[in-house]
C-alpha cells in the first residue's frame, strides 16, 4: 500500500548521500555584528572566502530581509544574483571573496525555537543545529565549512548578559542605553556550532584545572532563584572533563567554559563551542525540585554536551547524514561515563530499557532508517533513537570486541588523524581499525542497515563427550527500500553455569575472541554457525548477550526453570534483569503461568535487597504497555494487554503480601552512604507502597500522606503523589492541591504536576482536557506539552483511543507554529497499522485527513513515511 499524498513534492525534495559534493567556497574568518531590538533584530556578516571547486557561490538563508548585499567593495544589485526563499547564488564569483550583508530577522516572534530566538522576556538565545544558521545570516550552512567566528553582540542594558563563543575581547557603550560585547572563537568550527545569548541572568562561576594545566573558567548561567539547582550540573561538569582526560587522553582546549539555561528548547541541549545551550530539564537538578531519574539525566547530559566538544566539534561531520558519527559515538560516551557515576549494571539496564522501548519499535515500523540514512527530506527528522542509541550500540559492540586497550588506540588514532576536519563514519571505523590493529571495516554494515537483527540460537549438551554445542543463526526482516541486507557482525558475550551447582564454568573454546574483556565473547558475523565448549561436566544453562552485547532480537528456547535459575545464578546483574523482562514477556504476551517468576522474585528479592537495593528496584520492573505493544506487529489491542498486565501486578502484589509492608517500613534511604544505593532505596520504596495500595491496604494512603508530608525529596513526594492520585485516594485531592502550591513558579516541578495526572491509569480525554485548558499549559513551551502528552502515552489504550485526536491536533496546530516538534509528537502514533480492527482503520483516516492540511516539511515526510507501510 502507497498513499504518500504528494510523492512528486517529496521526491523533489530529497536529498541522497551519493550526491555529496564538496563547498565550491570555503570561509577563512566570518564577523558578526548582531544588534537586538524590541521589535526586529539586525545582522551584519562579512564573509572572508575562498573558491575550493568550480561552480557558484551558494550562500543558504530563510525568512532573511536581505537590506544590503556588497562584494569585493561593490554593492550588488538584484540582477547580480539570484534569490529564493532558500538560497542566495551569485555566478561567476571570483576566487577571492570578500562579501558583506545586512539583513534583518524576527527573533521576537520566531516560535519555532530555531535560529536566535526569543526564549523569555529576558532571553534571547540560539539553535543552530542542524540548519537554524541560515535563519540568521546568508552563510554556507553546512558542516564541512569551518570558520573563525567573531561576534559583535549589541543589545538593550536591561540584558546585562550578552554571549557569543570563545574568548570575550571587548566590551562597551552603544549609545541609547545601549551596549555591546565582542567575541572570537580562536577554533575553527561549522556554523551549527555559533551560539549567541542575550539576556538578564545570574551565573554559577567555578574553574577546572586540565591534565595540561590551563584554567578553565566555568560558568553556568540561569535565573537568580535556579542558581542553587546548579550545584550538581558543575560538579558533573568538572567530573566529565576529569574523565575525559582519564578514559580517553582529551583536555578542554579554552580558556572557559559556559552553559545556559533556558525553559524554551525543543531538544534536550545543543554542545555549541564553549556556549552550551541547554533545556532547563538538563541542567537544574535539586533533591527538592527534581527525581532521582532526572538528576542522573541532568549529569549524563552534561557529559553528553561537554563530551562533544571533541566528538562533534574539535572533529565534526562532513554531512549530515553523518550524525550518528558524532552522536552514537557520544552517547557511548555518555553511557559509559554514567556506569562509572551509578552501577554499571543497572546503567546498562536503564540504557537497554531505553533502547528496546524506543529504539526497537522505531526499527520495526515505517519510521525505520539505518542508523546512517541515505536520504532525508528534513534532517531535523532524524535525531532519533536510532542515531543516537543504536549509533552507540555500534560503538559499544566494537569496543566489546577490542577490549579498552584497543579501543583506546583506536580512538587516539581517530583524534590524531582527524582533529580540526569533517569526516564521515568510514574515516572513524578506518581510525579505529588502524589504531587498534582489528579490521573492523564490515561493522560498517551496522551503519548502513536498518532493522534489528534476529538472533537464533540453539543448545545442544553431549553428556557423553561433555561438549556443549551452540548453533546460531541470524536474520533480518526484508525490506522493500534495503533489498540486499548481509549479515552483521554481533558479539555474542556468553556465560555458562553448571546447573546443579550454580558455578560458572570457565570456557575453553577456540572460537571466543581475545580481548581484555573477562566474559566470553563469540564474534558471530556469518548467517550461521556452530560453536562448541569442552570440558562441560555437567548440564549447563548458558547465559546469551551478557549486558546486551548486541542490539539484536534473541530467541533461544529456555525453559522457565533455567530463566528463574538465572534471575538468582547470574553474576551478570544486566542479565540477572533480563531473565526476569523475558519470564515476564512470555506470562504478559504469551499467557504462560505467572508461578515460576512469582517464587524466583521471592526466592531473589530479600537478599537482593540487602545487597544492592539499586539492582533489586530494578528487578521488579515490569515492561510497560506500550513496550509490550510494540512487540505485536497485527491485531494488536491494547486493552488486552492492559488487562493482563494489571492481573500480573495484582497477583505479585498479592503473592509479597506482607512482604511489602515490612520492607517499605524497614527502608530508610538515609542510612546509604552514597546517592545510588539512596536512590535505590527510594525507588523501593515507592515501588512497595504501590503494590500495598494494589492490596487494598488503607494503611498505604495514610503511609503515602505520611511520607509526602515529611519528606523533602522529590523522588520521595512524587513517588507517594503517584500511589495517591493513581489510585484515587481520599488523599489525593488535597495532596494535588499541595503540591500545586508548593511548586506553581517551578516550571519543572509543574510538570510533573501535570505528568502525574495525565498518566492516572483511568485517565480520560475529560482528564486531558481539563490540564491543557489550565492557565498553566502553554502550547509554547514543549516541556510543558511534552508533559500532558506524555502522560497521556504512557497509557496506550487512552493513545490509540481520544489520544489519537490529541496527536493529531497537536501535528496540525504545531505544523507551522514549531514543525521539530510537531513531527517528533506525531511519531508517536507511528505504529498505527499495527492495531486490530475497526482502529486501524479509523487512525489512517485521521492521519489521511492531516495528510491534506499539514505543510512543513518535518511534519509532511513524518507522515508520508508512516503511512507508506
Ligand atoms: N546535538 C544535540 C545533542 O545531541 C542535539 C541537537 C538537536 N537539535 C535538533 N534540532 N534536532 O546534544
Ligand atoms: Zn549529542
Amino acid at each position: 500500500m502507497n498513499i504518500a499524498a504528494n510523492p512528486m513534492v517529496e521526491a523533489s525534495q530529497t536529498i541522497y548521500l551519493k550526491d555529496y559534493q564538496k563547498p565550491s567556497f570555503l570561509v577563512d574568518a566570518v564577523e558578526l555584528d548582531i544588534q537586538v531590538y524590541a521589535d526586529y533584530t539586525q545582522v551584519g556578516a562579512t564573509l572572508k572566502m575562498q573558491r575550493q571547486t568550480a561552480g557558484d557561490l551558494v550562500l543558504l538563508g530563510r525568512d532573511l530581509e536581505l537590506k544590503s548585499i556588497i562584494l569585493n567593495g561593490t554593492e550588488l544589485s538584484e540582477s547580480d544574483y539570484q534569490l529564493d526563499s532558500e538560497q542566495l547564488r551569485i555566478a561567476n564569483a571570483p576566487d577571492q571573496v570578500t562579501l558583506e550583508t545586512i539583513v534583518i530577522i524576527h527573533p521576537e516572534s520566531n516560535t519555532q525555537l530555531e535560529g536566535l530566538y526569543q526564549a523569555s522576556s529576558d532571553l534571547f538565545v540560539t539553535q543552530n543545529e542542524p540548519e537554524g544558521f541560515r535563519k540568521i545570516t546568508f552563510y554556507p550552512d553546512r558542516p564541512d565549512v569551518l570558520s573563525v567566528f567573531t561576534t559583535r553582540v549589541e543589545a538593550d542594558k536591561k540584558y546585562p548578559v550578552l554571549l557569543a563563543n570563545g574568548n570575550l575581547l571587548e566590551t562597551g557603550e552603544a549609545g541609547e542605553g545601549r551596549h555591546y560585547a565582542i567575541w572570537q572563537d580562536p577554533t575553527k568550527k561549522p556554523s551549527y556550532l555559533f551560539a549567541c545569548v542575550i539576556g538578564d541572568l545570574a551565573v554559577m562561576k567555578d574553574h577546572y584545572v586540565t591534565s595540561e594545566g590551563r584554567n578553565v573558567a566555568l560558568e553556568i548561567y540561569a535565573e537568580e532563584k535556579d542558581i542553587p539547582k546548579c550545584k550538581i550540573a558543575m560538579q558533573a561538569l568538572k567530573h566529565s572533563m576529569r574523565w575525559d582526560e582519564e578514559h580517553y587522553g582529551l583536555p578542554y582546549d579554552l580558556d572557559n567554559y559556559m552553559i545556559v539555561a533556558t525553559s524554551a528548547f525543543n531538544m534536550g541541549a545543543m554542545e555549541n563551542k564553549g556556549l552550551n545551550i541547554f533545556n532547563t530539564s538538563c541542567v537544574l537538578a535539586d533533591e527538592e525540585y527534581t527525581t532521582d531519574a532526572a538528576i542522573m539525566r541532568v549529569q549524563s547530559v552534561i557529559a553528553h554536551e561537554y563530551f562533544h566538544n571533541w566528538t562533534g566539534n574539535r572533529i565534526t561531520c562532513r554531512d549530515w547524514f553523518q550524525l550518528c558519527l558524532k552522536e552514537g559515538l557520544t552517547v557511548f560516551r555518555d553511557q559509559s561515563f554514567s556506569e562509572d557515576l551509578q552501577s554499571a549494571a543497572v546503567q546498562r539496564i536503564d540504557d537497554v530499557a531505553v533502547l528496546k522501548a524506543h529504539q526497537f519499535p522505531e526499527d520495526s515500523g515505517p519510521l525505520s532508517h539505518p542508523p546512517r540514512p541515505d536520504h532525508f527530506v528534513e534532517i531535523n527528522n532524524f535525531y532519533t533513537a536510532t542515531v543516537y542509541e543504536k549509533g552507540a550500540e555500534i560503538n559499544r559492540m566494537m569496543s566489546t570486541l577490542l577490549g579498552k586497550e584497543k579501543f583506546r588506540k583506536g580512538s587516539d588514532e581517530y583524534f590524531r588523524r582527524h582533529d580540526g576536519q569533517a569526516v564521515t563514519v568510514e574515516d572513524w571505523v578506518n581510525a579505529l581499525s588502524a589504531g587498534s590493529g582489528v579490521d573492523l571495516s564490515n561493522f560498517l554494515t551496522w551503519y548502513n542497515q536498518p532493522g534489528t537483527p534476529k538472533l537464533e540460537v540453539q543448545g545442544e549438551y553431549d553428556a557423553a563427550a561433555q561438549v556443549y554445542r551452540l548453533n546460531l543463526k541470524q536474520s533480518l526482516k526484508s525490506n522493500a527500500k534495503y533489498p540486499n541486507l548481509k549479515a552483521l557482525p554481533i558479539p555474542v558475550a556468553l556465560a555458562l553455569f553448571n546447573a546443579e551447582t550454580g558455578e560458572q564454568y570457565i570456557l575453553q573454546s577456540e572460537a571466543l575472541v581475545e580481548n581484555s574483556v573477562k566474559d566470553g565473547v563469540y564474534l558471530f558475523d556469518q548467517a550461521q554457525a556452530s560453536i562448541e565448549f569442552s570440558g562441560i561436566t555437567a548440564h549447563p544453562v548458558v547465559s546469551l548477550l551478557r549486558n546486551f552485547s548486541a542490539p539484536v532480537n534473541l530467541e533461544f528456547n529456555y525453559s522457565n526453570d533455567e530463566l528463574a535459575f538465572l534471575m538468582q545464578h547470574e553474576t551478570n546483574g544486566f542479565n540477572q534483569w533480563q531473565a526476569t523482562q523475558t519470564l515476564l514477556e512470555r506470562i504478559l504476551l504469551e499467557e504462560h503461568a505467572a508461578d515460576t517468576y512469582l517464587q524466583a522474585m521471592k526466592n531473589t528479592v530479600p537478599a537482593l535487597i540487602e545487597k544492592d537495593p539499586l539492582l533489586a528496584s530494578r528487578i521488579f520492573d515490569v515492561p510497560s504497555e506500550g513496550y509490550l505493544g510494540s512487540r505485536i506487529d497485527q491485531n494488536y489491542q491494547p486493552e488486552k494487554i492492559q488487562q493482563q498486565r494489571n492481573a500480573l501486578l495484582d497477583t505479585l502484589a498479592r503473592e509479597l503480601g506482607a512482604f511489602c509492608k515490612e520492607t517499605y517500613l524497614s527502608l530508610d534511604p538515609d542510612m546509604q552512604q552514597d546517592f545510588s544505593q539512596a536512590m535505590g532505596v527510594r525507588a523501593l520504596k515507592n515501588i512497595m507502597l504501590a503494590l500495598m495500595a494494589r492490596q487494598g491496604d488503607a494503611k498505604a494512603f495514610e503511609l503515602a500522606q505520611q511520607q509526602y508530608h515529611t519528606t523533602r525529596n522529590m523522588s520521595e513526594r512524587l513517588g507517594v503523589l503517584r500511589v495517591l492520585v493513581w489510585n484515587d485516594a481520599p488523599q489525593a485531592k488535597a495532596a494535588l492541591e499541595d503540591f500545586y502550591t508548593r511548586f506553581k513558579d517551578e516550571a519543572l516541578a509543574l510538570d510533573q504536576w501535570f505528568m502525574v495526572q495525565a498518566s492516572h491509569p483511568k485517565a480520560t480525554a475529560e482528564t486531558i482536557q481539563a490540564l491543557t485548558a489550565h492557565p498553566d499549559y502553554d502550547l509554547g513551551t514543549p516541556n510543558r506539552i511534552r508533559s500532558v502528552s506524555g502522560g497521556l502515552n504512557s497509557n496506550p489504550v487512552n493513545t490509540w483511543s481520544f489520544g489519537v485526536q490529541h496527536f493529531i491536533d497537536l501535528a496540525k496546530y504545531l505544523d507551522e507554529k514549531n514543525p521539530i516538534v510537531g513531527s517528533r509528537l506525531l511519531q508517536v502514533l507511528s505504529r498505527w497499522y499495527t492495531l486490530a480492527e475497526p482502529q486501524r482503520n479509523q487512525v489512517q483516516a485521521a492521519l489521511l485527513n492531516l495528510q491534506s492540511v499539514v505543510k512543513s516539511k518535518n511534519v509532511v515526510e513524518t507522515l508520508n513515511s508512516m503511512l507508506e507501510v
